[in-house]
């Protein structure tokens, strides 16, 4: 029923193959799985992108579309045209919309905590500015989008703090902030599906603070749907082992879990690091690294394959090598290989690694 894509893009698709036989779909390969999606910006709905986006895709993510920066100019004028071209774009296809996302303190503007003078809001103040927007948004994409990443990155690294206390989100309302966010969502529409979102949840440290306060909020009869694992993993740090672990405590929270923003990076670990000391060297695409690299989401796929019960969405974070966040935002200029596909749109030893098991 999606797949309405011209000949020509069809043609690369089929012939941008090492194999004799057609490349096939993620999406059909993992059909009895889950969906498997990607996030994208608005131009990426055309070219060779979309022609990707549409063989291999069910599901649809806003890399930056759908952001509070992108999304509000002023309390007078907001902005959903990027992010209804892609909800327009996924319609088109038959694919699935998920929403990311609603409070986060990053691409967030500084303007959004504080009053008309410059002055933080109060508490009670920016609780409301809070559940205005979250219902201005969800009003707006009501019916076509089928799940948001409400809160997203509120917990710590490490084990110093439990949630992230400098930000605005908590300064101005403390912990408070998350449960309303999803209480005003919920409120605003019951029929979404409702995640918390965060990432380096294979870190048992993290990982149980994840659970521990979505637990407590579960106790609570706060609306929470669902746990989106981001991924962002390298190949030194995730494992079957600790994405075994990780999958299996969440699920028994009874609620969804999602992969939402896979890749894989070929560089040493990064979260929570002085960006100054990351290697800034980057290293040649050899085929021992595409073999790592494949070897690697060979053992992650067959984990998502293991646990597909418990896992509701597989997202990756953009379609190919071209355009990804980690060739220039952890290390400036540094180019990365985390995704399926090259920055030549063709498939990588590590797709076939994904598509090719035995059932
Ligand atoms: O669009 C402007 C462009 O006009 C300008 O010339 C350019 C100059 O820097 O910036 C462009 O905006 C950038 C935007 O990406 C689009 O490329 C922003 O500077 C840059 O900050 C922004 O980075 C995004 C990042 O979130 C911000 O935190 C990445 O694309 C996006 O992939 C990334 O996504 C996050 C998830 O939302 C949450 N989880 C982690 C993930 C990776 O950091």
């Amino acid at each position: 029923m999606k797949k309405n894509i011209s000949l020509a893009l069809t043609l690369v698709i089929l012939t941008a193959c090492h194999k004799e036989a057609p490349i096939p779909s993620l999406e059909e390969r993992y059909e009895k799985y889950f969906p498997i999606g990607a996030a994208v910006g608005q131009k990426q709905l055309q070219g060779l992108d979309s022609a990707l986006l549409i063989h291999h895709f069910s599901s649809l993510t806003a890399e930056n579309d759908m952001k509070v920066s992108r999304t509000i100019k002023s309390m007078q004028e907001f902005s959903f045209t990027a992010g209804e071209h892609l909800v327009d774009f996924a319609e088109r296809h038959g694919m699935q919309m998920r929403g990311h996302t609603l409070v986060w303190y990053h691409q967030t503007p500084g303007w959004f905590y504080r009053d008309s003078l410059g002055h933080y809001l109060s508490k009670e103040q920016l609780l409301q500015r809070m559940r205005w927007y979250i219902h201005q948004v969800l009003d707006h994409y009501r019916g076509r989008v089928y799940a948001w990443d409400v809160v997203n990155e509120a917990i710590a690294d490490g084990s110093a703090m439990f949630y992230r206390q400098n930000i605005d989100w908590y300064r101005v309302c403390g912990q408070e902030y998350i449960k309303k966010a999803f209480v005003y969502a919920h409120e605003a529409d019951p029929t979404i599906k409702l995640f918390y979102n965060d990432y380096d949840l294979i870190n048992p440290v993290k990982r149980d603070k994840v659970y521990k306060m979505v637990k407590k909020m579960i106790d609570e009869g706060i609306p929470i749907h669902g746990i989106g694992m981001q991924g962002h993993w390298t190949l030194e740090d995730v494992n079957e082992q600790n994405l075994s672990a990780a999958i299996d405590l969440f699920a028994s929270l009874g609620v969804e879990v999602q992969i939402t923003e896979l890749d894989i990076s070929v560089y040493p670990y990064y979260h929570n690091m002085d960006r100054s000391t990351l290697p800034k060297e980057v290293k040649p695409y050899t085929p021992e690294l595409a073999k790592q690299l494949a070897d690697k989401y060979e053992e992650v796929f067959q984990v998502l394959r293991k646990k597909s019960e418990k896992i509701t969405g597989v997202t990756f974070w953009g379609v190919t090598d071209k355009k990804t966040w980690l060739s220039n935002y952890v290390v400036k200029g540094r180019t990365d290989y985390p995704l399926l596909f090259d920055s030549l749109y063709q498939p990588k030893e590590a797709f076939w690694k994904v598509v090719e098991f035995v059932e």
